[in-house]
């Protein structure tokens, strides 16, 4: 597959940005992954792909996403998708204990960076007449995780400000979606305590986590022609784990 859109994938070396990449280079994208210097300094050293770009991007700093966005620009000539993967938990904690300086850090990484990068991208994208961008949220989004409030604040806020943006630039060729993914099998969650790790299995009706290509198979439908009239939509990725299932019988068939 042949074309010469370019896309930004931030959080770009962890466990679904990977995926990300290779599934968008698989669909004929130039890509520039976005991620934090010792992300990008821990991560093997990787084929010479000439559609590839690396920018070390802190997402949380503005001045540093504009840095980057511009070296996109000089690279590969525009930006015509966001992926904004990079998302932190920085904090659990009750209310009372979280110190504010660790809830602002997690804002800042999870609601402040996919502004950040939508704020650099998207007039160059509606002038051009098309855009794509795609939030990584999560099931945090629509439920108390206890001892989770920035965490779950974050993620709830994508939703807000993907609204906004399709009121803003919905009549420009940009679309705007989110995913809220449930437990997906990165090498971080793979890496939990098998009991706890056993129990999240235990709440999905699917009866297993999914996997960092189910994620990037949505992810790039979204980014497609195909998917123009797809905009605003909070697509859930967990395995059924948000519908709340009634069992009124007590016996198993
Ligand atoms: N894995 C899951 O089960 C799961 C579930 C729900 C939601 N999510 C969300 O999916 C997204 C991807 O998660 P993942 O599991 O791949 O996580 P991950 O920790 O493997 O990867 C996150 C990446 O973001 C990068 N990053 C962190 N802070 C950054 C910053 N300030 N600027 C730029 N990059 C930064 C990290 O270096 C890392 O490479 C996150 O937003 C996460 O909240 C994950």
């Amino acid at each position: 597959m042949s074309h010469d859109r370019v896309a930004i994938v931030t959080g770009a070396f962890g466990g679904m940005g990977v995926a990300f990449t290779r599934k968008l280079l698989d669909e004929g994208w130039r890509v520039a992954r976005f991620d934090l210097r010792q992300a990008i300094d821990a991560a093997p050293p990787t084929n010479d792909d000439k559609r590839v770009m690396v920018a070390a991007c802190d997402v949380a700093d503005y001045a540093s996403v504009e840095r980057s966005v511009a070296a996109v620009r000089e690279r590969f000539g525009k930006v015509d998708a966001v992926v904004n993967g990079a998302g932190i938990v920085a904090n659990i904690a009750s209310i009372a204990k979280m110190d504010p300086a660790k809830w602002a850090w997690e804002l800042g990484v999870n609601l402040s960076g996919p502004f950040h990068m939508i704020k650099a991208t998207a007039p160059a994208m509606a002038a051009s007449g098309w855009g794509r961008f795609v939030n990584i949220s999560s099931q945090a989004a629509q439920v108390g995780l206890r001892y989770q409030s920035a965490y779950c604040a974050s993620k709830a806020g994508l939703l807000g400000l993907m609204r906004v943006v399709v009121a803003e630039y919905g009549h420009k060729g940009v679309t705007c979606n989110t995913l809220l993914p449930g437990l997906i099998a990165t090498p971080k969650v793979l890496g939990m305590p098998p009991e706890i790790l056993q129990r999240a299995v235990e709440g999905i009706p699917t009866g297993r986590p999914g996997t960092v290509e189910e994620m990037a198979e949505m992810a790039a439908f979204l980014m497609t022609d195909k998917a123009g009239f797809i905009n605003g939509a909070s697509i859930d990725v967990d395995g059924g784990r948000h519908v709340q299932i009634s069992d009124l019988t007590r016996k198993r068939q």
